[in-house]
């Protein structure tokens, strides 16, 4: 199909390129292989330290951690985010991609399928760890060559999945999110009192502050990925997060347009989710 496409563009220009399907669903080479499910069933609980709410800086960590935007654009195409191999910092025992998998919960982080050029030219599928109590288990990776979690981190984003270079602040979240997961329960698990989405629309106050449009375009970004889940875990909030969609799309226009505005439209926006 990619060579039809290209002789009818040679032949007839700019044309023939609205007449070839857009890269679509319909293309399973853009998706995972058939066959593969990366969904982890039921999720495990998120042991955290002191089982503290996640708000600021460790919650923009796991936003972070949520988002396939980490890991470069083939993870992108098929969904793939560091919580799909390690949900909530445990692991995803189910985790099965055809041609890339052994038994559930293995896969080849050293194939071509990646094109991240750390392929080792053998089908060498190797078990996902649980990244509970990660902070104490250095040094990392099977080859335990990596001596800290910063460093591993890097080398996952951009050896292996081949994604784009991480911000330093981004990368900072991150460790500062994985430094929380614990090996053990908390004991105090019942007064978990629960992250709401006013602590995540709060994160785009600190870069507004700061007149930072890119970082706030980014936690926006983020902010509705965030929204996007929780519209298909809980179908039955699918019509107030689209709402909240729609009202942060037009916070991240007034971003581009009036920062001050957009802080102030920011503030107003999370006194009424109170
Ligand atoms: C496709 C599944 C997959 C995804 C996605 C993934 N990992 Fe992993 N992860 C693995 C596997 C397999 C290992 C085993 C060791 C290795 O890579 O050498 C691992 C190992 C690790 C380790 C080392 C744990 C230890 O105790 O040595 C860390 C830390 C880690 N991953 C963090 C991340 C982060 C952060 C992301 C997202 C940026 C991520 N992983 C995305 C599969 C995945």
């Amino acid at each position: 199909m990619a060579g039809l496409r290209i002789d009818l563009a040679v032949m007839f220009g700019t044309v023939t390129i609205c007449l070839a399907p857009p890269l679509s669903l319909a293309d399973p080479a853009n998706w995972l292989p058939s066959g593969s499910s990366i969904d982890p069933g039921p999720t495990p609980d998120e042991w955290l330290t002191n089982n503290i709410p996640l708000k600021g800086k460790p919650l923009l960590g796991k936003l972070l951690f949520n988002s396939p935007s980490l890991l470069g654009e083939k993870a992108v195409r098929i969904g793939l985010s560091c919580n799909s191999c390690h949900p909530n910092g445990h692991v995803n025992t189910r985790f099965y991609m055809n041609g890339l998998s052994g038994a559930p919960g293995t896969v080849d982080v050293t194939h071509s399928f990646w094109e991240s050029g750390t392929d080792d030219g053998s089908f060498n599928p190797i078990p996902i760890p649980s990244l509970r109590g990660v902070s104490h288990t250095a040094p990392y990776g099977t080859l335990k060559t990596l001596p800290t979690l910063d460093a591993f981190t890097r080398h996952v984003i951009s050896k292996e999945f081949a994604g784009p270079s991480i911000q330093p602040s981004e990368l900072s979240a991150l460790l500062t999110y994985m430094n929380l997961l614990e090996s053990t329960r908390s004991q105090d698990m019942s007064e978990h009192d629960e992250t709401t989405l006013s602590d995540h629309f709060s994160l785009l106050l600190e870069p507004l502050k700061n007149e930072d449009t890119e970082s706030a375009q980014r936690v926006g970004r983020l902010i509705r990925e965030e929204l996007g889940r929780r519209a298909i875990s809980t179908p039955a909030a699918h019509s107030k997060l689209s709402r909240m969609a729609r009202d942060l799309k037009a916070i991240q226009n007034l971003i581009l347009k009036k920062p001050s505005v957009a802080l102030k439209a920011t503030q107003d926006f999370i006194s009424n989710l109170d």
